[in-house]
């Protein structure tokens, strides 16, 4: 083949065997590195099984997502792992509609009979507060993304429950806003605000909790020492001059790997009832959540 300087023709192989050997991967927020790690562990996934695999980013916008959803059915792609900007209900039905596999990563989808992979947002989140209230705070505020999006209502959920089943005293505020850093700024000030203002935020995301640290400095508040900030998922340590968040970090690699793979079993004929695969979180203790009973 290389002596004739053959190349296979993929569309004509395509059109024979009804596979073209491209996925897609479609995220929310292509500047997040949570998603960029989710794409690393896809990317090497596809590239093992000699696959192309296409980037699409929605910015958390619904309409978004139909339209990548419409131009990658046309274009006739396998399949593709979704993150759904909401339910990503209407893309789901459009994609079921034309018989294109999806697997949904990282958010729950609203459809049954879809494959998931996710983290266990909810265990996470439960796990952070119990290290608050070991650490003695009893005021707590949660600054979270938007209602109805299953990883923040999960994590909402969790952290709650743990401090209501926890039997002590406390106070509690729960603010919702978009994952922005900007909005982690928003809801910081308003908690931190109050009369009797919290000494521990819980940030549903990496970006909130960007947004808490920032708040607390423009307050002039020292972290720890003034305000204990925990946040989901970990700032990828390597590109950080000192880690200093506390997290529970989401394992984004081996969710974007776990997608991947179980989208090609289901291409290569893999039956059976859709799967849900949950990945436990990681809390990695550090700087930012201190310890108010040694100040
Ligand atoms: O920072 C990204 C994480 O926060 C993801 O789990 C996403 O769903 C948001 O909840």
């Amino acid at each position: 083949m290389s002596d004739l300087g053959y190349v296979p023709n993929h569309v004509a192989r395509s059109l024979r065997s009804s596979r073209t050997g491209t996925i897609a991967l479609v995220v929310t927020d292509v500047t997040n590195p949570f998603f960029t790690t989710i794409a690393r562990g896809a990317e090497d996934a596809a590239s093992a099984a000699e696959n192309l695999l296409l980037l699409c980013n929605t910015d958390e916008k619904e309409e978004e997502e139909v339209r990548y959803m419409r131009m990658l059915v046309e274009k006739r792609i396998d399949g593709l792992v979704l993150v759904p900007a909401r339910n990503g209900s209407e893309s789901l039905e459009y994609a079921r509609r034309n018989g294109v596999q999806v697997v949904v990563v990282d958010r729950r989808a609203s459809i049954s009979g879809i494959d998931n992979v996710r983290c266990d947002s909810e265990g996470g989140a439960q796990q952070l507060a119990r290290l608050l209230i070991n650490l003695g705070h009893r005021r707590f505020a949660i600054i979270a993304g938007p209602k109805g999006l299953s990883t923040s209502d999960d994590r909402v959920r969790g952290f709650l429950g743990e401090i209501g089943n926890s039997g002590i005293e406390h106070s509690m505020k729960v603010l919702y806003g978009e994952f922005t850093p900007e909005d982690g700024i928003r809801m910081s000030l308003e908690a931190l605000q109050a009369e009797k203002r919290p000494t521990a935020i819980f940030a549903a995301n990496n970006f909130l909790a960007i947004g808490a640290l920032r708040a607390a400095d423009s307050l002039g508040l020292k972290v720890p020492e003034d305000l204990a900030v925990v946040g989901f998922d970990d700032l990828p340590p390597r590109i950080l001059p000192y880690p200093f968040l506390t997290v529970a970090a989401q394992p984004a690699y081996e969710m974007g790997q776990q997608a991947v793979k179980l989208l090609l079993r289901r291409l290569d004929g893999e039956e059976g009832d859709p799967q849900e695969i949950v990945l436990p979180t990681e809390v990695i203790i550090r700087r930012s959540s201190g310890d108010p009973l040694k100040q």
